[in-house]
């Protein structure tokens, strides 16, 4: 009998020390993740300075940045966990701001390749859908953030304990997170640049560039963000609930998170707080790219 506890001992023991390797090998993982520096070649786009491009670069960052960098753009605190937390930065030129600091090349390295002036990845900044920006776009965008009225707040670099270190080798939170290394490993095809109007041509860019896949799937047929606490996004195509929508349902729907059903849409899951920036025409064009797209069965996530 005492032999039998000692064997069960030992397995267990073993066991156990089996663990806290497999942990730690996972937080080192998630350690050289963190430390892993890229080498990218940033591409020349010409910044504009004219008083009607930046006007368009700040109709494009109500669209798409504010709902988390603030929209003051003074950025603060994004993700808050016991294992982690991460600051979406400042981006103005004040106090503790990237606008202080950044060069030209800084903005494109961060905005196309997900990529810190230090060279390490951003983590959780969607650049793997603004890659999808045209120059021309790209370059409104940068020289609205260069005039943003400058806001100080001293805004913190990512940290995560070991635990945090080892949820992300064990790729808890995601390919995305990451955002330079799935930028690399997306194979994507190249990016086309249709007219800005009312066709779904434009209305697919602006998808491309919001990032709905990322939550409703790549083929929009029903998808859910890798944030732990996502609910499911529904289908987009006439498959799901959007069969029964008309263009001034989806209009209201981004405006002011109602659906034709009254169903409120959650701002915190859909972010329609931002997308209701978007301009009359942006949201027809979108509708119509939505109404092209066969109709495919819900994915279920
Ligand atoms: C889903 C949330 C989210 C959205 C939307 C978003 N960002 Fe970010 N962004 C972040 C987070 C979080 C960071 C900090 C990343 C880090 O420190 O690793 C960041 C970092 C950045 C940086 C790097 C700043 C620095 O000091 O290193 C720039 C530049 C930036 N964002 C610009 C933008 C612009 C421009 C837009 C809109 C076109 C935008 N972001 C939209 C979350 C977001
Ligand atoms: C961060 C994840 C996320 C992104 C990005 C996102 N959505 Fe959603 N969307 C959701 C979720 C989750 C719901 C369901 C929300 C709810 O029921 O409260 C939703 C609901 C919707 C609905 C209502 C559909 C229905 O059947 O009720 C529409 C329309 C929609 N999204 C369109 C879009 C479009 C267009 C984009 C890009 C411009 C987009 N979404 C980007 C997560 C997202």
């Amino acid at each position: 009998m005492k032999k039998f506890f000692k064997w069960v001992g030992i397995v267990i023991g073993s066991l156990l020390g089996l663990l806290v390797l497999v942990f730690l090998g996972l937080a080192m993982k998630g350690n050289s993740m963190l430390k892993k520096t890229y080498d990218v070649q940033v591409e020349t786009i010409p910044i504009p300075t004219d008083a009607e491009a930046i006007a368009r670069g700040e109709h494009w960052v109500k669209a798409e940045c504010i709902g988390c960098h603030g929209d003051n753009l003074s950025g603060g605190s994004f993700f808050e966990a016991p294992f982690a937390t991460i600051n979406a930065k400042n981006l103005t030129s004040g106090k503790g701001g990237a606008g202080t600091e950044f060069a030209d090349a800084d903005w494109i390295r961060a905005l196309r390749h997900g990529v810190s002036p230090e060279s390490h990845s951003l983590l959780i900044m969607p650049s793997h859908t603004f890659r999808f920006f045209s120059d021309a776009d790209l370059g409104d965008i940068i020289a609205y953030l260069k005039s943003a009225p400058p806001v100080d707040n001293e805004t913190s670099e990512p940290s995560f304990n070991i635990l945090g270190k080892a949820m992300l080798g064990a790729g808890l939170f995601g390919d995305a997170v990451v955002v330079a290394e799935k930028i690399i490993n997306d194979e994507v095809s190249d990016p086309s640049y249709p007219p800005a109007g009312v066709t779904p041509e434009y209305g697919q860019y602006l998808v491309n560039v919001s990032g709905c896949q990322d939550c409703h799937g790549v083929d929009l047929s029903g998808g859910k963000s890798a944030d732990p606490s996502a609910i499911n996004a529904p289908n987009l195509t006439s498959g799901g609930e959007l069969i029964a929508w008309k263009e001034d349902d989806f209009i209201k729907a981004i405006r002011t998170g109602l659906t034709p059903t009254n169903r409120q849409l959650d701002p915190a899951q859909m972010p329609w707080e931002h997308f209701k920036y978007f301009s009359d025409d942006e949201l027809k064009a979108i509708w119509a790219y939505l109404d092209s797209l066969p109709r495919l069965e819900t994915t279920i996530p």
